[in-house]
Order: structure tokens, then sequence, then C-alpha cells
């Protein structure tokens, strides 16, 4: 067993040339080796890293697991898509990755090191239900205070209204409410941002305008960005790779 716990780099090169050679060769032991080498790369570059290390969860015992072994990594400044069907753990992926559910076995760890446990995480999660993320008997301006200073410019670049600070959140539609999910994510400066099919049910303007304020800030503070979609063409536009959940 390497250093990374997966390969250590000979082994990984020397897996890929295997593997290259073999008539049909295998999905998941092709996606084991380039997350060894990615693991090298980042490690060698000295990066920040958020990364998912041989991590098992179930949500009970009797359950099957829904990760098994399950290797995943993302490096500061780069964006990383997760395709997978319905039900294959995407959402459970992110909230482990962002510190809401620790693994039945294996680690998740930022810079090869544990989540923290005090102070705001350096991990968001963005959820594709912004009505369950926010506390329904605040005021909108007390959901976002709670994350920091609020930041004016930001909200306007998210077209988030001032009238709207004053309101709660069953008084604003899906993609209004989605917005403050997103400038409360983002006002507390993360390195790695997690969004969880953030934008299945917006219409298509919003769609645009969320991710083009999620690109700007992600390069402008070089932070890492999960996009967890069902849309492979928006994966494709914005994300430098694609991770397919199904090889994993
Ligand atoms: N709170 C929960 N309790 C028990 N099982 C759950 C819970 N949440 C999700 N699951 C199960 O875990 C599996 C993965 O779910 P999920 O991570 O939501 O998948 P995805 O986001 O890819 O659709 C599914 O089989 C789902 O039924
Ligand atoms: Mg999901």
């Amino acid at each position: 067993m390497g250093k990374c716990g997966v390969f250590t780099r000979f082994e990984a090169e020397s897996a890929e040339a295997f593997v290259a050679c073999m008539p049909g060769w295998n999905a998941y032991l092709y996606e084991k080796i380039v997350f060894a080498q990615w693991r090298y790369r980042v490690e060698e570059r000295c990066m920040m890293w958020l990364e998912a290390k041989r991590v098992r969860f179930r949500y009970h015992k009797k359950q099957e697991w829904v990760l098994r072994d399950f290797d995943f990594g993302v490096e500061q400044g780069e964006c990383v898509g997760l395709i997978a069907p319905s039900g294959y753990g995407k959402t459970t992926l992110a909230m482990l990755l962002a510190g809401y559910l620790v693994p039945s076995e294996g680690e998740i760890l930022l810079d090869g090191k544990p989540l923290p446990q005090k102070g705001v995480c350096p991990v968001q999660l963005i959820c594709q239900h912004p009505e369950r993320a926010i506390n329904p008997r605040w005021r909108l301006r007390k959901v976002l205070a709670e994350s920091g200073q609020i930041q004016e410019d930001l909200l306007v670049s998210l077209g988030i209204e001032q009238e709207w600070m004053e309101r709660f959140a069953r008084e604003l539609s899906g993609g209004e409410l989605q917005r403050f999910c997103v400038a409360r994510a983002l006002m507390s400066n993360p390195s790695f941002l997690i969004c969880d099919e953030i934008s299945t049910m917006l219409d298509v303007i919003t769609q645009a305008q969320i991710w083009n304020r999620i690109c700007d800030k992600a390069e402008a503070r070089n932070m890492g960005v999960v996009v967890i979609t069902h849309n492979l063409a928006l994966a494709e536009q914005i994300c430098s790779r694609v991770f397919d959940m199904t090889c994993a």
C-alpha cells in the first residue's frame, strides 16, 4: 500500500500502462489510478485540497453501503463536475465533504487533516432545496448576518433586492431564496464550495446569473468547487473535469 493509501506513484504509473494494454480495461481500476496520480500532483504542487479517502458510509447498520471505499478529491482553484443517476450517493458525498455527516470508515481530509470542528467550516455546501437550508423563523437579514459581515456588492451581483432582506424564507420564490443560500456560502470565504444540484429547479436566467457569480468568485478567490448535476452540458461548460460516480 502506498503513501496515499491507494497506490504508490510507481504502482499507479505501471498500473496505468498495464491497464492501457488490456482490451476492455476496468473503469473502476482506471478511476483509482487517476485519483492516485491526482493525489501526487496536488501534494507535489503544495496546493490546498479536499478529499474523501477510502470512505464507506451507510445511514443505518442494516442498510447497504451508500458509498464503499470511495475516493474523490478536488484541489484549490479547480471546478469538478460530479455526475451519477439518482440514488447513487451524490448528496451523501456532498454532506460528508462539508462535514454534515461522518464516514463510517475512511476519512474526509482538508490538506491531509480532518475538517476543523470549530468556527465556520472552510467547506461550504449549497443544497438543492434552499427552503430546507434556511431557518423559516428568521428574516433573511438575520440569516445572512449569521455568516459574517454582509457584503453589499455580493448581494447586488446576485440580484438580491434590499427589500427581500426583511422577509421570511416563505415569502420568496425558490430562485430568490437560492440566491441567499449562494450569498451565505460565499460570504464566509470558503476554500471549497460544494454545489448539490443547486440550479435544477431554477429558470435559465437565474441559473446563468448564479453560476456566473459562483465562477467569478471561485476564480477571484482560488476556491475549489464541486458541481453536482444531472446536466452534463452544464458540467462540461463550467468544469475543468467531470467525475462519473458510476465508475468509482
Ligand atoms: N437520511 C437517510 N436515511 C436513509 N437512507 C438515506 C437517507 N438519505 C439518503 N438515503 C439513501 O441513500 C442513497 C443515496 O442517496 P443520495 O445521497 O440522496 O443520492 P443522490 O443524491 O445521488 O440521489 C439512496 O438509496 C437513499 O435512499
Ligand atoms: Mg441528491
